[in-house]
């Protein structure tokens, strides 16, 4: 089994005290669930650990969110940018990525990172505890890794998600499984099925499809409840 090395932990647990960011503290509960704190950008390098690919098999979601050349997508909670640089590639010059976070430090580190590999299709956006700043209707894809049970503000937040969306726009939503104990990290840090589809649904989504072949995450994809797309029906997850 694999455990918690002490750089999860530390990423896990850090808090962010600089005022100078735009992190507020919101209600600690939302639906039932607590919500988590805020990784600290101090704990960045956890993000682009070598172990990622790994453990969390990062090019299989790559693959599985079917990102095509010249769209218009966001990485919502982008951290340092582990995808958005995957993601700049895979749209290619033609297309955007809105890379959004609420921690500036953050975004210097992504867009340092961006430079030195020349990449120019991006739109680094400083987000807040209520609203990712994004235009309505323009995007095709939404990414939220790891950042969803962080958001203090998740009515708020998915309120300007789902506006931001065009009607066939898709939110991929990536949360490390609660019901899974091989999973090595903290209840906190994670979502079960059931407790996500409450509080999408309640919030103006409905399911258009699921990705189930991830080592530690459950893979979600949304769209608007008025989009043509075909709601699906949800595959409870089941320890192989
Ligand atoms: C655990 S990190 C994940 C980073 C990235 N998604 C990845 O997988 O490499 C969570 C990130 O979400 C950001 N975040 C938390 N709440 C946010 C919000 N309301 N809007 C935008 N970003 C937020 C944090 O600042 C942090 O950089």
């Amino acid at each position: 089994m694999l455990v918690l090395l002490p750089t999860t932990i530390l990423a896990q647990e850090a808090t962010v005290a600089n005022k100078e960011t735009v992190v507020e503290l919101g209600p600690k509960r939302y639906m039932g669930r607590r919500i988590a704190q805020t990784m600290h950008y101090l704990g960045a390098e956890w993000l682009t650990r070598d172990s990622r690919e790994k453990e969390e098999a990062c090019s299989k979601l790559l693959a599985a969110l079917e990102v095509k050349p010249r769209q218009t997508v966001c990485d919502l909670g982008c951290g340092n940018g582990y995808y958005t640089l995957r993601l700049a590639k895979l749209v290619g010059p033609q297309g955007s990525v809105w890379a959004v976070d609420i921690q500036p430090e953050m975004l210097k580190l992504l867009t340092d990172r961006a430079a030195t590999r020349n990449v120019t299709n991006l739109k680094p956006t400083l987000g807040t505890a209520t609203s990712p700043n994004l235009p309505a209707e323009a995007i095709d894809l939404v990414l939220l890794v790891d950042v969803y049970h962080e958001f203090s503000h998740p009515e708020d937040m998915l309120e300007d998600v789902r506006a931001c969306l065009n009607p066939t726009g898709r939110v991929a939503l990536v949360e490390y499984r609660e019901e899974d104990p091989d999973v090595p990290i903290k209840p906190l840090h994670k979502m079960s099925q059931r407790q996500v589809m409450k509080e999408y649904e309640a919030n103006g989504f409905k399911l258009v499809g699921q990705f189930d072949e991830l080592p530690w995450q459950h893979v979600f994809f949304f769209a608007r409840d008025d989009s043509p797309l075909e709601e699906v029906e949800l595959n409870p997850w089941r320890q192989p």
